[in-house]
């Protein structure tokens, strides 16, 4: 059905007044949303929003993405603002173009299903809060996860837009998945589900041009609402592909402003615009007006966040991805996770792993969260299975999937790894193969009572439903309840102004590189002396190296206090480490070296990351491979269970605590 692009030779211009093309092809704007997700880890503020937000109104987007996707997670995070809040302080600014927001189905902007009380009253909050469009997509293309949020949208009086996860397990289009006929059956779904326009979700930027042609041109002719192509940059063909698809007839397409453009962003509006100029297709879009907005988008608001962008690699393009088929934000987790356990060199062995766990969870589609929950279990498979043993450390989020908690996969999940991931799972060992909500218990009361007496309201309170322990913080931190951490704080110009000023010294030569020297651990024995120079006053440590001997003070005389103050050791040979608090010195002699090893076996953290639950506390009984302690990890929850039987000692963290690789969380004795 594609209609050919035809070029009309009339006197043309950059700006608005030209002739109004046939057909003009519509833009979604995602410089606001997916933009800086993907170049910048979602760390846009709104303040740096607000200077264009009246610009980008202006420009005659079909919509703009302002929300939705990592947006809440990182905003209330990271960035100390209220996710609820940018949505009404754009709103004030862009009065006439519609907002759109990426919603993940039933997971919302969260990583797993949530219960229904909890999606309905999400989406009623998201639509009275401004938003618009919502664009609905489920990782694994199961619409029975649409359900609930479909309702609600409508209910609203918004636009529903339904995605089709693109995915592959061919180099092109194609196989035994993902084939023309799938894409065309969801199309169908989507449609009779009620879809006001329907979108191809290309995350990772795998759409080959010609295989967009064929998929939008048939697609074209066999439903009737908008087809709609978001296509990320990755791989270097979305401009080509955009094209192909313009010719194909698609109705819209989604682009960033140049400098949130590219990389693992989207292709640039300014030369689709030019592209397009004088033909049937035109955007009608004011070039120079463009050209202004990223101006001061260069100037004033990038420069804060060039710290965040990747540019270790010339290339503007990935070609891995089109090997591995991975978006960029996985891609970018996985090494970043791998360079935190000091796994760099094992990146080839992840990229070798990745499609056999891909295709033992169900060839599964990889976005938010699948390739999270695939892109981890692989690294938790690189590292820490034993030739014996596959599957050894499997997170609580591939129980789930192999559960049915996320939805129907694709193919089959490979029998053996779900029977081994639902041995002892607390739903239980037979998976579902309903709807998952349906097996949810509520959540809203539940939350509501959690939060009596901090959350202000139901905006407050979905916050800590969608994230417990990082939602309670903010929560605090909002009601001036805990000090705001400074890593929060935004960075202002001054302080870039100041880095780079200090660059362009060290440039010049005129910075002297300070020798890099340890701060040695203080030890014990420091003495403190009090040092006056005129009106100032130092207060300085003095500490002998390979600490002092030891003989000023009377050791207690009671034995074995259960924390004994550290003792000092005499004449240790070497530094002494960091004082484990049960060692239990010898009076008078040198403490033994590995006192800690009588007393428990250790529970360590096996990668750095945040813990969310503590299943088992201090005093309490475990057996051998039971779940003591949840830790977060890259978005992913890894039950770590107790190495041996016996008590809970000495726990030191509690939950929200950030933990470093081989920390020991507590002994079992
Ligand atoms: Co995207």
């Amino acid at each position: 059905m594609g209609e050919p692009i035809q070029v009309k030779q009339t006197k043309m211009n950059y700006s608005k007044d030209r002739p109004k093309a046939e057909n003009p092809v519509k833009i979604m704007d995602l410089t606001l949303r997916d933009g800086h997700q993907s170049l910048f880890a979602t760390r846009g503020r709104t303040e740096d929003m607000i200077p264009v937000a009246k610009m980008i109104d202006d420009v005659g987007f079909w919509a703009v993405e302002t929300w939705g996707g990592a947006t809440f997670d990182t905003m209330h995070r990271f960035l100390n603002e209220d996710p609820w809040e940018r949505i009404r302080t754009l709103k004030r600014y862009i009065t006439k173009t519609p907002f759109s927001m990426l919603l993940r189905a039933q997971n919302l902007v969260g990583y797993r299903n949530y219960a229904d009380d909890v999606a309905e009253a999400f989406v009623d909050r998201a639509a009275g809060n401004g938003m618009d469009i919502f664009r609905t997509f489920d990782a694994l293309n199961d619409y029975r996860n649409f359900e609930t949020v479909v309702k609600g949208i409508k209910k609203a009086g918004k636009h529903f837009q339904g995605c089709i996860c693109y995915s592959m397990t061919e180099p092109r289009m194609g196989g035994d998945v993902y084939t023309l006929d799938y894409y065309i059956k969801k199309a169908k779904d989507l449609e009779s589900m009620g879809a006001d326009s329907i979108c191809i979700k290309d995350m990772a930027g795998l759409m080959a041009p010609y295989d967009a042609f064929e998929l939008i041109k048939t697609l074209k002719s066999t439903v009737s609402v908008p087809l709609h192509l978001h296509s990320h940059f990755t791989s270097g063909m979305a401009p080509m592909t955009h094209l192909k698809a313009v010719e194909a007839g698609v109705d819209i397409l989604d682009t960033c402003l140049s400098p949130y453009a590219y990389r693992t962003s989207h292709p640039a509006i300014e030369p689709l615009v030019m592209t397009l100029l004088g033909t049937n297709r035109d955007t009608g879009f004011d070039i120079r007006h463009l050209a202004d907005i990223n101006e001061i988008l260069e100037k004033e608001i990038i420069p804060k966040y060039r710290h965040l962008a990747n540019d270790t690699k010339m290339s503007i393009i990935d070609i891995k991805v089109l090997l591995h088929q991975t978006p960029g934000g996985m891609l970018s987790n996985l090494v970043n996770q791998l360079r935190e356990m000091d796994a760099l060199d094992k990146i080839d062995e992840v990229y070798a792993e990745l499609p056999r766990v891909r295709k033992d969870l169900g060839q599964i589609p990889l976005v938010t969260p699948t390739s999270q929950i695939v892109g981890i279990q692989t690294v938790n498979n690189v590292l820490f299975d034993t030739e014996d043993e596959r599957y050894k450390m499997i997170t609580s989020q591939v129980k789930d999937l192999c559960y049915g908690l996320y939805g129907k996969t694709a193919i089959p999940i490979n029998q053996e790894v779900q029977k081994k991931a639902l041995k002892g799972y607390d739903r239980g060992e037979e998976p579902i193969t309903c709807r998952p909500a349906e097996v949810l218990d509520p959540e809203l009361e539940k939350a509501e009572e959690e939060t009596r007496g901090l959350a202000a309201d139901i905006d407050d309170t979905l916050i800590y439903a969608l994230f417990p322990v990082t939602g309670k913080k903010f929560l605090k931190w909002k009601y001036g309840k805990e000090p705001i951490p400074p890593e929060v704080i935004p960075r202002t110009m001054e302080d870039v102004k100041a880095e780079q000023q200090l660059i362009q010294d060290a440039k010049a030569g005129k910075l002297i590189k300070k020798a890099d020297k340890d701060t040695p651990v203080q030890g014990e024995a420091v003495r403190k002396f009090n040092v006056f120079v005129d009106e100032e006053y130092f207060e300085v440590g003095v500490d002998e190296i390979g600490g002092s001997p030891q003989i000023n003070y009377v050791r207690q005389a009671q034995p074995m206090p259960p924390q004994p103050p550290p003792q000092p050791v005499a004449k240790a040979p070497e530094p002494a480490p960091a004082p484990t608090p049960a060692a239990t010195p010898v009076q008078g002699t040198p403490a033994p070296a590995a006192a800690e090893s009588a007393d428990g076996t250790p529970l360590t953290s096996p990668m750095p990351g945040m813990i969310v639950a503590i299943e088992k506390k201090e005093g309490d009984q475990v057996n051998q491979g039971e779940t003591v302690i949840i830790l977060e990890a890259m978005k992913m929850e890894n039950p770590l269970t107790a190495p041996v039987s016996g008590t809970i000692l000495n726990m030191k963290f509690s939950i929200g605590d950030q933990t470093s690789k081989d920390d020991v969380l507590c002994l079992i004795g």
